[in-house]
């Protein structure tokens, strides 16, 4: 199977890893020779609840049983989609109250865009640096890594990048600004959490200018920090905020919300501001509202500080230099790229699953679902830590 997967299926990278998948449950994913892996990075911080959390994987099959896809997004009225956005909006602050579906994190931030340009009737967009917002062109063009994009410009005009954290940047937001873009946490760039009132700043920056805050959520939501929104830490509420990945409990998924106001205007002049087919799908749907009625439910967001400090407390090395990122969204910044190349390919060997950050090279990613017990973190640490002592000897 893996010489066809080489030879058909498209690659992103000369060097994907490869594993060879037979199946998945709780923290675990097994390969074909039934290796068990414990599972630290949730699919790249997408499977919130583990694999085939019981009341995702249920209410898949009823949705099943019910119906797929019957009309494109917006105009039939579905049980899943609508039970879903309502609940979101009694989980959001106001005046964050109306959801648009979407397939995917990109096509919702490409759709926050649009209604940033649309409401303002400006163009501008700001943008941080190290910034990622996903691949199709309009995120792309709002990604702040010049290196993976230079090849595809040109891309959006009118973007510009400010320094994430850094005050004297809010200046460059004024009344020519339609939307600034940021991630409540950088992700891409190392998990770089906001100091210092910064996403505040911005947003008051933002309310003095008349441009929209639209905050990507796509990666620290949904419980992942601790709380169902990265920026619910920070004391902000965005005009717009994204989200996707762990939103699905393992499906394909994304959406922005903002206040009525302002998600009317994509209905109108011009209408269909935005449309899709496959947004809003039952099934995706039905498994975004399990997933979060279970995150919402259960005391998973609680314990999500207690693991935090419990992965802090048991990777100590001098080969860590710091442990960055917030809740069950964490990185070991190690000495150098080398070596986490080897924590990661070695601890692989070993039978955890860890994964790079896309922008910095000495990181190394523990993003596992919310759902893993404290055993398996241990279990996980002491194989981490293991894999260090060989690097050093
Ligand atoms: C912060 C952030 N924004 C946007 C995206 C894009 O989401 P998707 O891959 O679902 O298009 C990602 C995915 O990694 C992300 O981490």
């Amino acid at each position: 199977m893996k010489k066809d997967f080489f030879t058909y299926q498209a690659q992103t990278t000369p060097h994907p890893l490869a594993m060879e998948i037979s199946h998945a449950e709780g923290s675990h994913i097994y390969d074909t020779n039934n290796k068990e892996y414990l599972d630290f990075v949730a699919g790249v911080s997408a499977c919130s609840l583990g694999h085939r959390h019981p009341r995702v994987v249920n209410a898949i099959k009823d949705q099943l049983d019910q119906y797929l896809h019957v009309m494109v997004y917006g105009e039939f009225v579905q049980k899943s989609a609508v039970e879903l956005t309502k609940l979101l909006a009694a989980q959001l602050p106001d005046p964050l109250e109306k959801t648009y579906l979407t397939n995917s994190g990109t096509e919702a931030i490409e759709g926050a865009l649009k209604l940033a340009k649309r409401y303002t009737g400006r163009s501008e967009l700001i943008a941080a640096n190290h910034a990622y917002h996903g691949n199709t062109q309009g995120a792309m063009s709002v990604m702040g890594f010049e290196e993976r994009k230079q090849a595809f410009r040109p891309l959006l005009p009118d973007v510009h990048f400010i320094e994430f954290n850094k005050e004297a940047d809010i200046e460059k937001i004024t009344t020519k600004t339609a939307g600034v873009i940021l991630e409540t946490i950088q992700g891409g760039a190392g998990f770089i959490v906001p100091t210092n009132n910064y996403l505040k700043k911005v947003k008051q920056r933002c309310e003095a200018v008349g441009a929209l805050l639209i905050l990507d959520e796509i990666q620290p939501g949904f419980g992942r920090t601790g709380k169902l929104f990265g920026f619910q830490h920070y004391d902000v509420v965005p005009d717009i905020v994204v989200m996707g990945k762990g939103m699905g409990g393992g499906m394909p998924v994304g959406a922005f919300t903002s206040s009525a106001t302002l998600m009317d205007a994509l209905q109108d002049q011009p209408k269909l501001g935005h449309i899709t087919t496959f947004g809003g799908h039952p099934v995706i749907a039905a498994a975004s509202l399990a997933t979060l009625k279970e995150i919402v439910d259960s005391n998973l967001m609680t314990q999500t500080i207690a693991k935090e400090a419990l992965f802090r407390e048991l990777l100590q090395h001098e080969y860590i230099e710091e442990i960055r990122g917030k809740g069950l969204m964490l990185s070991l910044i190690v000495k150098n790229a080398d070596i986490a190349n080897q924590i990661i390919l070695g601890c692989l060997e070993e039978g955890l699953i860890l994964f790079w950050l896309l922008f910095e090279p000495k990181a190394v990613r523990i993003t596992p679902p919310l759902t893993i017990s404290n055993e398996e973190i241990k279990q996980g640490c002491a194989i981490i830590m293991k894999v260090l002592r060989k690097i050093k000897d």
